[in-house]
């Protein structure tokens, strides 16, 4: 049995991440700032749940002794440059120390569509430009450059780039279909943005399939695949299909008002203001000045042999049964269809 850490592995993905490296044998140790985040997590078999900051170097170093592999979800998607440099960029950089210091051998990193490591700062948002440079700092490591010649120097590394993500226990197409349930109106920003939303499934598939590289001839080389689905919408469509399946006034669902970039901007810094996550920040939007979609120029999922699923079919399921939002038992419920 192989071990494997996975950092973020309590929040929407990992949930289903780890679900899966169980499932197919791997000894599964997730870090977490507060064990309570992981209620959900407790009765998988074979894995630990362990109260650690990741940011502390020598603690993150301490947890991955003895692994084999890890997993990075970590990430914030409202912030300042402050805090999306931590979580992006230093908590990275202090991986790639740790994984090369105790001679990890495989790295998967969760990035997003629209970063680009190569020009990180070309990238239109705080949080693109961050992912991309925390793309950098792993690719560096991962193929050794700046290593003392010590006895381990790199690793194999799979950064995967998914567009948004949908899935029973999401915020996204669930907010969108729960907002249209209250409001009579949906007075809607970036709505020309452009998405190609991949299942929650196929991306912990991705993963999965990512740490089956292990002696592949190419494996030293780091490899960026772009995590999409089949099918690509506009922010607008989006809204309305969560609606339609939803039901929400029997199907037609509420009127839609794109509201121009500067009324966006506004509404995005009132909602800011608000106590909490911000259901949009003005981040948000600047990260829809590009479409999210496939660029074409990278391998997708299907170099891994993943065919990926459309979101209507999956949608209408969860929306129409109104499934609890977290929980295993969801999670394996949904997984069985
Ligand atoms: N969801 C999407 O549509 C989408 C789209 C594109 C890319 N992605 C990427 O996919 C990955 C997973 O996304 P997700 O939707 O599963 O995210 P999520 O539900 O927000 O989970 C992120 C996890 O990261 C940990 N975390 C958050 N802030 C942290 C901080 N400041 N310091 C340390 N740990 C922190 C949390 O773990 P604890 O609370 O247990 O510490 C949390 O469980 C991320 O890299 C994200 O950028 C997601």
């Amino acid at each position: 049995m192989k071990n494997i850490l996975i950092l973020g592995g309590t929040g929407f993905v990992g949930a289903h991440v780890c679900e899966k490296l169980v499932r197919e044998g791997w000894r599964v140790t997730v870090l977490t700032r507060r064990r309570s985040n992981a209620q959900h997590l407790l009765p998988l078999p074979s894995t630990t749940v362990l109260e650690v900051d990741v940011h502390d170097e020598a603690a993150l170093t301490r947890a991955l002794t003895g692994q084999d592999a890890v997993v990075n979800l970590v990430a914030i998607l409202h912030g300042t440059q402050e805090s999306f440099d931590k979580a992006h960029v230093a908590l990275p950089q202090k991986l790639a120390r740790a994984c090369v210091a105790v001679g990890i051998e495989q790295v998967v990193h969760i990035s997003a569509l629209g970063a680009d490591a190569l020009q990180p700062q070309s990238a239109p948002s705080m949080y693109l430009r961050s992912k991309g440079q925390g793309e950098a700092v792993l690719m560096q490591a991962a193929i050794g450059a700046g290593a003392d010649h010590g006895k381990h120097a790199g690793f194999e590394l799979t950064i995967l780039r998914p567009s948004v993500i949908f899935g029973a226990d999401d915020k996204f197409i669930n907010l969108f279909a729960k907002l249209q349930k209250i409001f009579p109106v949906m007075p809607l920003a970036g709505a020309d943005a452009r998405f190609q939303p991949v299942w929650v499934e196929d991306v912990a598939t991705a993963v999965v399939r990512s740490l089956a590289r292990v002696g592949a001839s190419d494996a030293k080389t780091p490899r960026i695949i772009e995590v999409c689905g089949p099918d690509v919408f506009t922010l607008k469509e989006l809204v309305q299909l969560s609606a339609q399946l939803s039901g929400v006034c029997e199907g037609l669902g509420r009127p839609v008002i794109a509201l121009p970039r500067w009324l966006g901007q506004i509404q995005a810094a009132m909602m800011e203001l608000a106590p909490g996550q911000p259901l949009m920040s003005r981040d948000n939007l600047d990260s829809m000045q590009i479409d999210n979609v496939a660029t074409g120029k990278l391998p997708g999922l299907s170099s891994l042999g993943i065919t990926p699923s459309a979101l209507r079919p999956i949608a209408q399921d969860y929306l129409e049964q109104n499934q609890p939002s977290y929980g295993l038992t969801g999670i394996r419920l949904r997984s069985h269809h």
